[in-house]
C-alpha cells in the first residue's frame, strides 16, 4: 500500500502534459493541447489535453481521464502501477510494502502537526480580535494599512503579544502534545531549563497554507521600527513545511490562477494581500527569496504565463532578473512590471483606485526582453563593456527557453534592438544551449551513477556507459507500424540526402564523416540489434541496402515500379503520407523538408527506439500479471528489475527527444 500522503504528492506532481507527452506528441493549442489520440486510429487529432483541468479527453473515441488513468490506460496496468510508474518519473521515493508501524507514525504525526498550527492559527486570530492588546495593537496596525476585515479574515492573520509563552500555555490547557507545538516550529524548548516558549511573539501573524489550505507554517511581522529586531519571523523547515516547496497564497489564488490563466508573483506577504484586497488574486509570493523548481512547478499546475511584480528599486530589479531566467527555463511565459520606484505592488496599489491598478497593471506590463533592454540602455549608451554584458545576459535567457520558435522571434527581435548580427546571436545562443545541454547531462550522469542500486552490476554498466540509450537486449517481441513506417519515409525519399546532425552529442563521433540518411539509420537500429517487425516493411528495409543504385531517383523509381504490387502500393502511400506528426508540419511550411533532416531523422529514429521501449514495456507488464497469478517470485523479481531498466532507457528517450524538439 502506498501511503496517502505520497499518493498525494505523486498527483500533485503528476503534471499531464509531461506525463502525456511522454507517450504522445502532444501541440499547443491556445490553454491546451492536441495530438492524435493514441487509443483509437486517428489522421486528424481530436486527443485533447487540459493543463489548467488536469485532464486529457478524446473527442473521436470518448476516452477521458486524469494522468493517473492515461498511463492505466496506456500502458494497460493497474492503479497503483501507474501511482508507481508516475513515483518513478517525479523521483518519489515509495515504500513497496505495508505501512510500516513507523510510516504510520510518520502519518500521524505530520497530521498532528498540522492540527496544533491550525489550532495556533486560531489562537492567534482571537488574539487578534477578541483582546484588548490585540485589538489596540495589532488590529489597528492592519487597518491603519489599509487591510479590511474580509482580507484580514480570508488569510486568517492574527496577532501574538509580548507575553513569551501565551501560544505554550494555551496549547498545554487544550490539551496539545508541547513537542508537537516545538516540532512544528511554533516554539523552543530551552535547553538549559528544559521551559517551552513561544517562537512568535509580540508580532502580528501571516498563516502559510497548503495548496489544500492547510495551514503549514507562520511568518510574523515585527511592528517595531528598532532596526535591531528583526522585521519578520518565519517558521523553520518542518516535517510538514519545506519552503521550497510552498508558496504563500497559492491556497487563495489557485482558482483566480486558472481562470485568468496568468499569476502574479510578488515578494511579500503585504503584496499578496494587497493585490487580493484591490481585486486580484491571482497572486502569490515567494517571500524574499529566489524562486525553486519546486515552487515553480506548483505555478505550472494552473497556468504557464507568470507576471512578476517587484519593487522598482535596485533591488527588486536584481531580484527580479534572477528569477526571471529559472521562470524561463520552466518553460513559462514571463512579463514583468516594474513600479515606480521606491513603490512595491502593496504600497502602490493603495495610492490608486483598484480600477487604475488594473489599467497600470495591465498598462505596464512588459516582455521580459524589453524589461531588461529598457532597464540597461541608458547605462549601455555610456558603457561599451555594459552592453556586452547586456547582451550575454540576454543571450543565456533566451537559451533556457524551451521552445525554438520563441527563442527565434527573441533573436530576431534582439537582433533589432541591440544592433547586433542575427547569425551571431543564433550561434552564441546554440553555444550556450551546448553548454547547458552538456552541464546537464552531466548532472544526470552523476544523478544516475549514485542512484543505481548496486546489486544490479551488470545494469550499471549497461546504463553509465557513453552509449546508455543502449536498448538492452531482453527486448524482442515488439513492433510499432507507424515508426517504423516514418523510419522508411526517411529511408525512401531522403536515403541518399547528407546528414548534417545538429545535434552536438551525435556529431561528436560522427563529425568527420559525412553521413547519409540511410547509414545513419542503418547505424543506429545496428547499434541496437533492432530489426523492423513488419515483414513487408523488413523486406523493403534490407532490399533498400542491397541494392546497387545510389540516386534517390533511381531507387525511389526501382521501389515504385517495384514487381511485388505491395511493395509498390505501400512505397507509393509512405512517400506521398502525410506528417501529422509534432511541428513538423509548422516547420514543413517555412523551410524544405531536406533540409531539416539533421533534426527529422534522429528524432524518427528515437520515436521509433521509445516505441520499442514502450512496447517492451507493457509486454513485460503483461508478463508480471502473470507471473504474479502464477506465484511465481523469482520471475517477478526478475521481470520488475527489468521494467525499471526499460522505464530508465524510456525517459533517456524521452529527454533526448525533448532535446531534439528545442
Ligand atoms: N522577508 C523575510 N524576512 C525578513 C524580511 C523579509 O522573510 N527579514 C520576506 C517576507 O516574506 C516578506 C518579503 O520577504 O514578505 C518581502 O520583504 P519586504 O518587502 O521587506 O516586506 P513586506 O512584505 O513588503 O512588508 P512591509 O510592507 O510590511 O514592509
Ligand atoms: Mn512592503
Amino acid at each position: 500500500m502506498i501511503d496517502k500522503a505520497t499518493v498525494d504528492r505523486i498527483l500533485d506532481s503528476a503534471q499531464i502534459v509531461e506525463v502525456i507527452g511522454d507517450f504522445v506528441s502532444l501541440k499547443k493549442r491556445g490553454a491546451n493541447y492536441i495530438a492524435c489520440c493514441p487509443f483509437h486510429h486517428e489522421k486528424t487529432p481530436s486527443f485533447s489535453v487540459s493543463p489548467a483541468k488536469g485532464i486529457y479527453k478524446c473527442f473521436g473515441c470518448g476516452k477521458a481521464g486524469s494522468a493517473v488513468s492515461f498511463v492505466m490506460e496506456h500502458e494497460q496496468i493497474s492503479y497503483p502501477e501507474a501511482l508507481k510508474y508516475l513515483a518513478a518519473k517525479y523521483n518519489i521515493p515509495i515504500t513497496e510494502k505495508e505501512e510500516t508501524k513507523e510510516e504510520s507514525e510518520a502519518r500521524v504525526k505530520r497530521e498532528s502537526l498540522i492540527l496544533v498550527s491550525e489550532f495556533a492559527q486560531g489562537y492567534f486570530s482571537r488574539i487578534l480580535y477578541e483582546t484588548p492588546k490585540g485589538k489596540s495593537i495589532g488590529l489597528s496596525y492592519f487597518r491603519e494599512r489599509g487591510f479590511r476585515d474580509e482580507i484580514i479574515k480570508k488569510f486568517q492573520l492574527g496577532y501574538s503579544t509580548d507575553e513569551r509563552t501565551g501560544l505554550v500555555n494555551a496549547a498545554r490547557s487544550a490539551g496539545f502534545n508541547l513537542d508537537y507545538l516545538v516540532d512544528s516550529g511554533l516554539a523552543v524548548k530551552r535547553e538549559d531549563t528544559g521551559e517551552y516558549v513561544d517562537r512568535f511573539y509580540d508580532r502580528v501573524i501571516f498563516p502559510v497554507h497548503s495548496i489544500s489550505g492547510r495551514v503549514i507554517a507562520f511568518g510574523g511581522r515585527t511592528l517595531r521600527t528598532d532596526k535591531k529586531v528583526a522585521k519578520y519571523i518565519n517558521s523553520p523547515e518542518t516535517e510538514i513545511y519545506v519552503k521550497s516547496r510552498s508558496l504563500y497564497g497559492i491556497y487563495q489564488a489557485k482558482s483566480s490562477i486558472v481562470s485568468k490563466q496568468k499569476c502574479y508573483l510578488v515578494e511579500g506577504y503585504t503584496d499578496v494581500l494587497s493585490l487580493h484586497q484591490a481585486g486580484i488574486e491571482n497572486v502569490v509570493a515567494s517571500s524574499g527569496t529566489s524562486l525553486t523548481t519546486d515552487q515553480i512547478g506548483l505555478i505550472k499546475r494552473f497556468t504557464t504565463n507568470v507576471t512578476v511584480l517587484y519593487d522598482g528599486d535596485q533591488a527588486g530589479i536584481k531580484a527580479s532578473i534572477r528569477g526571471i531566467d529559472m521562470l524561463l527555463k520552466e518553460g513559462l511565459q514571463v512579463k514583468v512590471v516594474l513600479f515606480p520606484d521606491g513603490e512595491d505592488p502593496d504600497s502602490f496599489s493603495k495610492k490608486v483606485t483598484p480600477q487604475e491598478l488594473v489599467a497600470f497593471l495591465e498598462r505596464s506590463e512588459q516582455d521580459f526582453m524589453s524589461f531588461k533592454a529598457e532597464l540597461l540602455s541608458s547605462e549601455m549608451d555610456r558603457d561599451p563593456m555594459q552592453k556586452a554584458r547586456l547582451v550575454n545576459d540576454v543571450i543565456r535567457s533566451i537559451a533556457v527557453m524551451p521552445d525554438a520558435i520563441t527563442r527565434a522571434v527573441y533573436i530576431e527581435e534582439s537582433s533589432r534592438k541591440f544592433n547586433i548580427d542575427e547569425s551571431l546571436l543564433q550561434q552564441e545562443v546554440a553555444k550556450v544551449i551546448r553548454q547547458n545541454q552538456i552541464e546537464l547531462i552531466r548532472n544526470e550522469e552523476r544523478r544516475e551513477w549514485r542512484s543505481t542500486t548496486i546489486n544490479s552490476s551488470e545494469n550499471i554498466a549497461a546504463l553509465t556507459m557513453p552509449e546508455k540509450r543502449k536498448i538492452p537486449d531482453f527486448v524482442n517481441d515488439t513492433y510499432c507500424e507507424f515508426a517504423e513506417r516514418e523510419l522508411l519515409y526517411y529511408l525512401l525519399k531522403f536515403g541518399q540526402h547528407k546528414l548534417y546532425l545538429e545535434d552536438e552529442m551525435y556529431v561528436g563521433a560522427e563529425r568527420d564523416r559525412e553521413l547519409t540518411v540511410a547509414q545513419y539509420i542503418l547505424t543506429e537500429l545496428q547499434t541496437d540489434e533492432l530489426e523492423l517487425k513488419n515483414l513487408l516493411y523488413k523486406n523493403i528495409f534490407d532490399e533498400y541496402f542491397k541494392l546497387k543504385e545510389h540516386e534517390q531517383e533511381q531507387i525511389m523509381r526501382h521501389f515504385l515500379n517495384h514487381p511485388d504490387k505491395k511493395v509498390s502500393e505501400l512505397v507509393a502511400g509512405i512517400i506521398i503520407q502525410e506528417h501529422n506528426l509534432t511541428i513538423k508540419h509548422f516547420i514543413q511550411a517555412l523551410v524544405p523538408e531536406e533540409n531539416i533532416l539533421g533534426k527529422f531523422v534522429p528524432k524518427a529514429v528515437l520515436v521509433y527506439k521509445s516505441k520499442v521501449a514502450e512496447q517492451a514495456n507493457s509486454n513485460l507488464c503483461r508478463a508480471l500479471g502473470e507471473a504474479q497469478k502464477a506465484g511465481d517470485t523469482e520471475l517477478q523479481k526478475e521481470l520488475m528489475e527489468q521494467i525499471r531498466i526499460i522505464m530508465q532507457v524510456r525517459n533517456t528517450f524521452a529527454r533526448e527527444l525533448n532535446r531534439l524538439t528545442l
